[in-house]
């Protein structure tokens, strides 16, 4: 795989989490028992990321504290024996490297990710956005990467979702599916719903080539007065094919308490340490 670097934007108020986030930043509020944020690093550290850049606000030392080894901890699991939550700690620590920037005003996703062009330099590069969580057999981004050195130009992953998500999402205008792929034709930030082009919704991650940094620099403020990353990739497209990439597997945003919740619920009931009770639980409950 030729995609070496990830970029994550943390940054943001995370309000629909107050009161929680006055003190915890949202990537940290975990689905079950791990992060969105953990979720996102552990997928593109499995496509084979080396390098994860994460995009953070001023605030946010507990962002990058959270990939620090923590050896008293370690000590201690590894006298208890816990060797199954020891790997996992060690494994997200160990495996890529993580490294932060500073967004010092919120003007949007697209100004993020922007924040990273240094780090990431002239290489092509993917973007994980932690609210939208997806659990598939084999990465997610990993697919994605392979299909970017294949085709070339930005793949976008996308989802069919209902009339009433579209004016809150990314809207992709399709043409020449073959497969789970298709041409990006036109993209739109946050339409009203009748002037959408489709109901294919940009969900968050992306592999894009360097020269959207260029773009994001030019891009005028768009949806909600911010810079939009879907407006920047739109100004590529009359030079760069891109495409759009309808994932396998189940995705959550958790962007909300409520689609935390469905997560965590979603796990529970399909991990082997907390299935059998919880359903049983949930059985008696309804
Ligand atoms: C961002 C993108 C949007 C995409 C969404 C997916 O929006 O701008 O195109 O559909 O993520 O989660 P946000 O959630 O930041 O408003």
């Amino acid at each position: 795989m030729t995609i070496r670097k990830a970029v994550i934007p943390v940054a943001g108020f995370g309000t629909r989490f107050l009161p929680a986030t006055r003190s915890v930043p949202k990537v940290l509020i975990p689905v079950l028992d791990r992060p969105p944020l953990h979720l996102a690093v552990e997928e593109a550290a499995r496509a084979g990321v080396e390098h994860v850049v994460l995009v953070v606000s001023p605030d946010q030392q507990s962002v990058a504290d959270y990939f620090t080894p923590k050896p008293a901890v370690e000590d201690a699991l590894e006298r208890r024996g816990n060797h199954a939550l020891l790997g996992q700690m060690r494994d997200i620590a160990r495996t890529v490297d993580v490294s932060c920037v500073t967004q010092h005003e919120q003007l949007g996703l697209g100004h993020a990710v922007l924040m990273a062009r240094e780090a990431v330099d002239d290489e092509p590069f993917c973007v994980l956005l932690p609210d939208d969580v997806i659990w598939s057999d084999a990465p997610t981004i990993g697919s994605m990467a392979e299909h970017h050195d294949s085709l070339g130009g930005p793949v976008i992953a996308v989802k069919r979702v209902p009339d009433e998500a579209v004016p809150s999402l990314g809207i992709v205008d399709v043409r020449d599916a073959s497969g789970p792929l298709s041409r990006i034709a036109g993209m739109v930030e946050k339409p009203r719903l009748e002037d959408a082009p489709s109901n294919l919704a940009i969900i968050g991650r992306y592999v894009l080539p360097p020269r959207i940094f260029d773009a994001l620099e030019n891009v005028a403020p768009g949806a909600g007065g911010e810079i939009q990353l879907t407006d920047a990739i739109a100004a590529l497209l009359p030079t760069e094919a891109a495409h759009a990439y309808e994932f396998p597997g189940v995705h959550f945003d958790v962007g909300t308490p409520l689609g935390l919740l469905k997560a965590s619920v979603h796990d529970a009931l399909r991990r082997p340490d907390t299935a059998a009770e919880f359903r049983r639980w949930l059985a008696e409950t309804l």
